[in-house]
């Protein structure tokens, strides 16, 4: 298989066997290993837990460990590059600073009411609200979402949708007690009104959350406010 790998200001090519079940996270493991020990690119976990291993493959922002050359190989071709709306420290791996400092700047620290000394709170399963919470709250910080915004492209002051979709979670707490502050850090220019609804962030994220309707959530959650 030919594989094309982003380098400082080319891409490279390669050739790599294919193997079974084979993932994009292997194909550059192997390059790394046996082809050229000079390729950067970053990995923890390779079980689809860490978030670190998200690169472009063939122009999609992917989460490389769990996903298979089958499934995105195009004429036996890869191309694999580091992810778009990020600065790139060297070959495929990317300064991940912007995108958590938009995470602080978006409040995305819980903060409770309760102390070490108070009991637990306890929240329903059932309830809308911790419904809410629960379905971004899997989010395991990939940026897959933030490379695939065209709004952050044209922004890039934009929080963007992981951010965003943690504000989300947090407003979606019960036990949350500095929602109105996350309100206010999350609206203006710059905030939850400069997303345009595309869904490109929902469409490729891999844990199956949806940015989009949390950031839809926060919209309402300010017109309330
Ligand atoms: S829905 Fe909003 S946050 Fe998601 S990709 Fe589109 S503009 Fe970006
Ligand atoms: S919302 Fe999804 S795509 Fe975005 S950082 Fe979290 S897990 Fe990754
Ligand atoms: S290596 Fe951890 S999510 Fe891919």
């Amino acid at each position: 298989m030919k594989v094309l790998v982003k380098r400082q200001h080319t891409f490279q090519e390669f050739e790599v066997p294919r193997e079974p079940s084979q993932t994009v996270l292997d194909v550059v493991t192997y390059i790394q290993r046996e082809l050229d020990p000079t390729l950067a690119y970053r990995y923890a976990c390779r079980v689809g837990m860490c978030g670190s291993c998200a690169m472009e493959v063939n122009g999609v922002p992917r989460w490389t460990c769990r996903t298979h050359v089958d499934r995105v190989a195009e004429k036996e071709t890869l191309t694999i590059g580091p992810l778009r709306n990020l600065p790139v420290v060297r070959d495929l791996v990317t300064d991940m600073r912007e995108f958590f400092d938009k995470w602080a700047r978006a409040k995305g620290a819980f903060a409770g009411r309760r102390s070490r000394r108070d009991d637990f709170e306890t929240v329903s399963p059932e309830s809308k609200r911790r419904r809410q919470a629960d379905a971004g709250i899997e989010c395991i910080g990939c940026a897959v979402c933030y490379a695939a915004c065209d709004t952050v492209t044209w922004n890039p002051a934009y929080l963007g949708p992981a951010a965003l979709n943690r504000a989300w979670t947090l407003v979606s707490d019960v036990r949350e007690d500095r929602n109105a502050e996350r309100l206010l850090a999350v609206s203006g220019e710059d905030g939850c009104h400069a997303c345009h609804t595309h869904v490109s962030c929902t469409e490729l994220c891999p844990k199956g959350i949806s940015p989009t309707a949390g950031i839809a959530g926060l919209k309402r959650a300010l017109f309330k406010a």
